[in-house]
Order: structure tokens, then sequence, then C-alpha cells
């Protein structure tokens, strides 16, 4: 096949630290909020936590021998907050130790690594002290960041600073349905604001002390928001579902301004007093890329407010009814399959924001019932179709650089625990055995074939 992706596009899968790793005990770790929040009763399915989870922790050779043999040329994965600093403040040298040996290993491998710092595992210790509702986790995250830079500046480019601050900030401190757990209104956007900043602050001090070829970006959840019906009542939730989702942190990552309206839609909910004087500017700070996290489009239909006392109201509750799906095939999480979302992601913050870094697609993959021979065939659709939508994407002008699947392997679903299974390669939890399913073979081809 001949492609229209740039030559120097990067081929890649994605992990991240608390969903592989396990060993949440080991080598002075500290716990996580989702260490914590996992041993609520009811909190996360099946009540799994992040043990075992693949148990990369102690089997990363072999599954870097997997991405070798896939072939990819990029692996993004997350460096574990809580290994390196495990009551949030103290340094713990194993915890840089592992991440070094590993990206020590890519490189002789010739895979490049792009380090995500923070991929939703705080130290419960600076959550204890007010997590991200608190302005001094931001200047927290900004030294552990820092650290991080310092340690493995020598080893690696590709700085990312956050995983979706959106979930972060809604699912954990609005819906109460992702760690620490909270459904509060003020203190959702307060933490909002505060990964913004921690983001703006230790891209600045990561810089400060960087070399030429380091790249700094921050990745982000784009689900674009599509009215159910032409009705203006309609468009009018797509559009704070938008706001909500995407431009509060779009507008002030990359349009110099607070996103309008979000503070409208908040009347009576929180004063925004968090955001201080020079705030925008740090958060405004330049960067070298955006990664896009795809996984489906939201429908939205206007829906009256649950809880209409505005003292009562969290974060999430802005009157939208995401449930009404078009009928289009849905994977097995009920994600509706729509590839064209992905290039409208992309084409759409290209148009709105003159200024965009060059992109990459830092996401993107499916669930499907397993057959006992492992030929997910749907999966393989499912990512052919969205690698053409990207490449619409790239022949309607957005700089892109690359993809990543999510994800190498199987691992630990968050909320759904360890039921939901995204991997190219299938994890026996039991046993540990990994077992490529069609999709690895189909990806290792597809990959090489790009290379031709
Ligand atoms: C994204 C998360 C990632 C994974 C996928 C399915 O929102 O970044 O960790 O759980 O969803």
């Amino acid at each position: 096949m001949t492609s229209s992706f740039p030559p120097a596009f990067r081929w890649g899968v994605a992990t991240s630290a608390f969903q592989i790793e396990g060993a949440t005990t080991i080598d002075g770790r500290g716990p996580s909020i989702w260490d914590t929040f996992a041993a609520v009763p009811g909190a996360v399915a099946g009540g799994h936590t992040g043990e075992p989870a693949a148990d990369h922790y102690h089997r990363w050779q072999a599954d870097l021998a997997l991405l070798a043999d896939l072939g990819v040329d990029s692996y993004r994965f997350s460096v574990s907050w809580p290994r390196i600093q495990p009551d949030g403040r103290r340094f713990e040298r194993r915890g840089i130790d592992f991440y070094r040996q590993l990206v020590e290993s890519l490189r002789e491998r010739g895979i490049e690594p792009f380090l995500t710092l923070y991929h939703w595992d705080l130290p419960q210790a600076l959550e204890d002290a007010g997590g991200w509702r608190s302005r001094d986790t931001a200047h927290r995250f900004a030294e552990y960041a820092a650290l991080v830079h310092e340690e493995l500046g020598d080893v690696v480019d590709h700085w990312t600073t956050l995983n979706e601050p959106y979930p972060c900030a809604v699912a954990g401190y609005g819906e109460g349905r992702h760690a620490p757990g909270a459904r509060e209104g003020h203190g959702a956007l307060a933490a909002a604001h505060h990964l913004l900043l921690g983001h703006g602050l230790a891209v600045q001090a990561m810089r400060g002390q960087a070399t030429p070829q380091h790249r700094f970006g921050i990745v982000l959840n784009q689900s674009p928001a599509v009215p159910v019906s032409g009705s203006a009542a309609d468009t009018a939730a797509a559009a704070r579902q938008d706001t909500l989702l995407r431009r509060q942190f779009t507008d002030p990552l990359f349009g110099g301004r607070y996103a309008p309206g979000l503070q409208a839609m908040f009347d009576g909910v929180s004063d925004f007093s968090f955001r201080l004087d020079g705030d925008l500017a740090t958060i405004g700070t330049s960067l070298d890329y955006l990664g896009v996290n795809y996984y489906y489009r939201l429908h939205c239909a206007d829906a009256p407010h649950r809880q209409p006392d505005p003292a009562l109201r969290t974060a999430a509750d802005i009157g939208v009814d995401t449930t009404r799906l078009p009928d289009v095939p849905r994977t097995g999480m009920g994600w509706p399959v729509e590839p064209e979302g992905l290039t409208e992601a992309l084409v759409g913050l290209h148009n709105r924001y003159p200024g965009l870094p060059p992109v990459y697609v830092t996401e993107n993959g499916c669930v499907y019932a397993d057959r006992s021979d492992f030929a997910d065939y749907e999966r393989i659709t499912f990512l052919n179709e969205h690698i053409e939508a990207a490449r619409t994407a790239v022949a309607a002008g957005v700089d892109l650089r690359g993809y990543f699947c999510w994800s190498l392997l199987d691992n630990f679903e968050w909320a759904h625990g360890y039921k939901h299974r995204f991997g190219l390669v299938h994890v026996d939890y039991a046993t540990q055995l990994r077992t490529p399913r069609s999709s690895y073979r189909w990806y290792r081809d597809f990959v090489a074939a790009q290379r031709n």
C-alpha cells in the first residue's frame, strides 16, 4: 500500500504504569489514589485492584521482546509517580532505576520511548493534602517532573506531562467513577485548572534543564460532541459537553484564553477563584506536540439537571444525556464505532487553533469478546478503519506525526477492572502467559508495509 503518511511517521503502541505493572508494594513504591480507590468495595468491577495487572514490573523484558517483534518504532508508557516519590516528596532511587533499565533497553532495540509523567496515579499522600483540588499539587507535580527529567533526560527525548486531564478532574472529582472517587462541583473544576497549571509549570521546569532534542507535550482525550437532533436545545447541549470535555483544556493550552461559557455553565457552583493572574500564561507555555486519544464520539441530547440546586451540583452535571446512541456498530464496551470521529477531532483542532503544535494519535483501540483462538478480526477492522481516518486527516492538512495503538497488553481497565481487554496481546492473569492475538500479527505486517 502506498502511504500518504509523512516519511518519518511513527508507529507505536501505548500502555500505562498502573494498568500493567502490578508490584504495587515493591521497591519502595507508595500507595496511589488508585490503590486506595480500588480497595473501596464496589468502586472497581469484580473488586479488582492493581495486582497483579500484567506483572510488567517483573516481566518487562518479555514485554520488550514482544514490542521488538511487533516492529514498532515507538513505545508510549508512563512513570508511576508513587514509585519515584512514594509520599509525594521523598525520592526513591529504585523507582528511577526501573525506568532507566526500561528506556535503555528500548533504545538498544531502536524503539523511541515516549514517556508520560502522569497517567492518573497520584501519590495518596498528595491526595490526603487536597489532591488536584489544591494548588500545591501543581507545584509538587512540576517538582516531580523536573526530577524525572533530570534523571532520564539523557535517554528520553519525548516528554508528555499529563494523560487526559479531563477524566482525572471530572470522572475523579466530579462523577466519583474514578479515583479519588469524589463528587464535587467547585473541587472538580479546581482540579482541572490545577492539572493544567501543573502541566505548564512542569514544562517550564523541564525546558529550563532540557537539551535541544527534547520535546514536550500533553495528551488529551478528544471525543467530538454531536447533537442528536438539529434542535437548538440539543445543539446547546453538545456545545456544553464540548466545553466541559475539550475546550476547558484546549482553549487555555492553545487558544490563549479560558473556554468561553465554562464559567456561566457553573454559575452558583464555583466562583473560579482558583484562577490566579498569570496562570493562563503558564498553562499556555508553548508545546512541541499534542497527543490525541480517540475512542468514540459523544451523542448529546438536552436533559434537565438532575440536581437543580447549585449547591448540590457536581462538575459532571451539565444537563446532557449521552446515552442516545446512533444505529452504528458498537465495541464490546458498548462504545459506538465511528472512525470519522477521529478525522473530525483532528481536523477540528487544526481548524480551531492556528498555532496548534504537531499532533500524534497517542491512543486508539477497542475491546471485543475473545474467541478461543484469539482471532480478533473485529479489532483488525477497527484499527484499520481508524488508521484510514487518520490518513484522511493528514490529507486535510493536519500535521500528524504518529499513531499509537492502545494497547500492547491486556490490562487493568480502571473502574472496569480486568474484564475489558484492549491488548494486541492477550494476558492470562492467573499464569501471566502472553498470547499475541491476530491483531498483533496484522499490526506487525501493517507497520512493516509502511516502511517499504
Ligand atoms: C483512556 C485511558 C487509557 C485506557 C483507555 C481505554 O481514556 O487513557 O488508560 O484506559 O482509555
